[in-house]
């Protein structure tokens, strides 16, 4: 992808649909929707990518991320904090997405405008905070936690342990110390605090405290949010604001949808272009996936772009936003892009929710254009586009 094209633009990166055979061998790429679906829900299938096996190595960590760990202490963890996201849950973050977005929205009527990706940054950090217990709505907080999460290494497994990955790696770490020294540190201690005089868990931070994380595994929880709901929620925000930009139909039918009907189109957006184009799977015993033999030690890379345009699944329009589709049992309007299996991703319906709000706001204002951009770029830590230099205003 060139620093110009959208990444719908170009074609999934090796769609191989009906490759024959059993995929799963030697650092094996899946195409297919089916094997990949079975890959992330198999118990064998530890989770590869984002540097979990370069963390897990070090040892340094006990209690792993939700994002790298496995087995019931993974799914503990899980359980504790499913109740931030179940869909009560997003139903009661609405208003507060609703009073964000309506601050948000007076800095596009300044006469430079502003760059959307700035707008859905600040937002999907407020929302994320509040779910962490971090205040994001605090630019200096904000930009301390974005620059430690924001690993610029590339995670693909065969590389992390290179030279230059390396270097990259312990660069963010080093990159940990001013939200650790400034954010963390005190809000843990204060949390500390609340829970032994009988106070109730609030957010993420006193669920982890509750649990007896320490300190420096607490951040890297955190930080995992950050990274997974903060810089995930910015990019696809921006994206589909391009989307349906450019698609004056799309744009008219957004603008005069339900919420429902908004959230299904940005489902199919986010179907067509995955944020987290690539999810990552090593095998840790001999198993059998999607009727397929597995060695022990296999490397899995899930191509999400291609699996969510495979045709046994989506036999018409798999290239365009198709809102009369009807889906096979098992399969979600934005096919694996939120993941599958036991990392899942928890935050997806509190993204897309944050995303219908945003884009609806901006989309119902006559006077809104675009004065420039955007500029396509990549990231190799979380696999995917970043829109950067789409600026915007309201007149
Ligand atoms: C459009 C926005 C988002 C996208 C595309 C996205 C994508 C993903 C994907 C693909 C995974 C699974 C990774 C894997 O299987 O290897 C994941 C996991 C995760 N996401 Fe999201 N995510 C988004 C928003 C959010 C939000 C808003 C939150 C939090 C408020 C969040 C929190 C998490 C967490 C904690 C995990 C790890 C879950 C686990 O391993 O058990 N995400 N996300």
């Amino acid at each position: 992808m060139t620093a110009h094209e959208s990444p719908s633009s170009t074609q999934p990166s090796a769609a191989v649909p009906g490759q024959g055979g059993c995929p799963f061998r030697n650092a094996a790429n899946i195409y297919e929707f089916g094997p990949a679906k079975a890959a992330l829900q198999h118990d064998a299938a530890w989770q590869a990518g984002f540097f979990a096996e370069s963390v897990r190595k070090d040892g340094v960590i006990k209690q792993l991320p939700v994002l790298y760990g496995h087995g019931p202490s993974q799914r503990e963890m899980r359980r504790d904090t499913a109740r931030f996201f179940t869909p009560t849950a997003v139903d009661q973050w609405t208003p507060r997405i609703d009073e964000l977005v309506q601050g948000l929205i007076e800095s596009a009527r300044r006469p430079a405008g502003v760059l959307v990706d700035e707008l859905s940054l600040k937002l999907a950090g407020a929302v994320v905070g509040d779910v962490v217990g971090v205040n994001m709505t605090n630019p200096k907080t904000l930009a301390r936690i974005i620059l430690a999460a924001d690993q610029r290494a590339d995670s693909e497994p065969l590389l992390i342990r290179s030279q230059r990955n390396r270097a990259k790696e312990l660069l963010s770490f080093a990159r940990l110390f001013p939200a650790w020294l400034l954010d963390i540190n005190p809000l843990y201690k204060a949390s500390k605090a609340h829970l032994a005089a009988g106070g109730e868990v609030r957010h993420l931070v006193d669920q982890l405290v509750a649990k007896d994380y320490s300190v420096i595994e607490a951040l890297t929880e955190i930080l995992t949010y950050a990274s997974a709901g903060v810089l995930t929620t910015r990019e696809f925000i921006a994206l589909s604001f391009w989307k349906i930009w450019e698609d004056q139909a799309l744009r008219a039918r957004f603008v005069t949808s339900s919420l429902k009907e908004r959230e299904t189109i940005l489902r199919e957006l986010l179907r067509l272009n995955p944020v987290v184009s690539m999810l990552y799977r090593r095998i840790d015993a001999d198993a059998e996936l999607d009727g397929c033999p597995v060695a022990k030690g296999e490397l899995i890379r899930i191509d999400v772009e291609a699996a969510n345009r495979d045709p046994k699944i989506w036999p018409t329009h798999r290239h365009e936003v198709d809102l009369s589709r009807e889906l096979p049992s098992g399969v979600k309007p934005e096919g694996l892009a939120f993941g599958a299996g036991p990392h899942q991703c928890p935050g997806g319906p509190l993204a897309i929710r944050e995303a219908a709000v945003l884009l609806h706001e901006l989309f119902s204002h006559s006077g809104l254009e675009v004065l420039s951009g955007p500029v396509w770029q990549r990231n190799e830590g979380i696999k995917g586009y970043e829109v950067r230099q789409l600026r915007i205003r309201i007149s």
